[in-house]
């Protein structure tokens, strides 16, 4: 399976293929326009799609080359049509949620080589597919809950089965990682933030400040976090100017708070639906902070099973898009196929 995932600043491709019940990433290729969107403090979404134009035949093709062979030398282009048409069954790739002018690049792609190369095409929800980025190299069992904490999404949802899955609650304002990426900001980070919050909150000695867990105990789950922003942003107009130690202190309350809700929420809603598995994924997953919470807080019981990507399939990623497809394909042809940037679970 060649899989393609352009939904917002990260242009992937990659090649996994299923054997009986395993799946194996034979390539994984992402290109980001991350610096570029660090000048602007974030994503510019017409500078985003440009750069998605600009990478997409390469990283396709490097994509391609690296399933069969890391150090092919030769005409590099003809050697990447040979295994599209060879050795690839189908072609999955991301229809939404995201950005419409990046997601139509790679789905306006994706169509094209199915036509032409006359090959199954999977249109794959890219939030679905964040949760099954879980299935790479372990299987979590059914039933489990799946929390989605990235940039632009944060939802809690019950999964029967691949296809029978329930939508839980969500984030009525900002989502985690959009949350950490807009505090980041006022705390003078570059975007995106959320990896150097944690890193800095290692560098906090005190520990003292505490901000607020919205909605915690609100019986639901659904989430708010742009609260805390405000209260950050509050806190720091107040000050003259913060110390790198002030700065590490307030990450460390910050990445607390934020971990602090999703983990409250993820455990009550495995109570609540009596579930003993809890999958996570999305960019906010690849914090360590974050993982190791869930088995604090449960005190290391066994009786829980949690499941995080590998980090490097937690932020975007067309290993899982294509990993998704495999477990549960649904090929569609290319002419139903659309950009549907406002997708959500159907
Ligand atoms: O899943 P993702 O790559 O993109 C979306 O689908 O939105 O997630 C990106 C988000 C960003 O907000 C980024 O700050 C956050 O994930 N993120 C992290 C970490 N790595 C990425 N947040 C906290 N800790 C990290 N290590
Ligand atoms: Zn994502």
């Amino acid at each position: 399976m060649l899989a393609i995932e352009t939904s917002c600043d990260e242009t992937g491709a990659a090649v996994v293929e299923k054997k009986g019940e395993i799946i194996t990433v034979l390539s994984n290729v992402v290109s980001s326009s991350v610096l570029q969107h660090a000048t602007t403090g974030g994503i510019i979404p017409e500078n985003a799609a440009r750069e998605q134009v600009k990478l997409i035949i390469p990283v396709i093709e490097s994509a391609l080359i690296q399933s069969i062979s890391e150090d092919f030398k030769g005409n590099s282009f003809k050697h990447a049509q040979q295994i599209l048409n060879n050795s690839i069954d189908a072609i999955a790739v991301t229809y939404g949620p995201g950005l419409i002018g990046s997601l139509l690049i790679g789905v306006e792609t994706a169509k094209t080589f199915s036509f032409i190369f006359n090959k199954p095409l999977i249109p794959v929800n890219h939030l679905l597919a964040h949760i099954f980025a879980n299935f790479i190299n372990q299987k979590p069992e059914f039933p489990f809950i799946g929390l989605i904490v990235s940039g632009g999404h944060t939802d809690l949802l019950l999964f029967n089965s691949f296809k029978k899955y329930a939508w839980l609650g969500g984030t009525r304002d900002d989502a985690a990682g959009e949350a950490l990426d807009k505090i980041g900001r006022i705390l003078g980070l570059a975007y995106p933030a959320g990896p150097e919050i944690e890193k800095l909150a290692l560098y906090a000695v005190k520990k003292e400040f505490r901000f607020s867990r919205a909605l915690i105990n609100s019986g639901d789950f659904d989430f708010s976090f742009s609260g805390l922003k405000t209260e950050v942003s509050r806190y720091v107009q107040k000050q003259k100017k913060l110390s790198k130690q002030e700065i590490a202190e307030i990450s460390f309350a910050v990445q607390d708070s934020i971990c602090d809700v999703l983990v409250n929420k993820a455990l009550a809603a495995a109570e609540k639906y009596n579930c003993n598995t809890v999958v996570l994924g999305g960019g906010v997953s690849a914090n360590q902070y974050l993982r190791d919470k869930f088995q604090k807080d449960t005190h290391n019981n066994t009786k829980w099973n949690f499941y995080f990507p590998d980090k490097k399939f937690t932020t975007d990623n067309a290993a899982m898009i294509g990993t998704y497809a495999l477990l549960d394909p649904t090929p569609t042809s290319w002419r139903k196929v659309k950009a549907s940037p406002n997708l959500y679970f159907a």
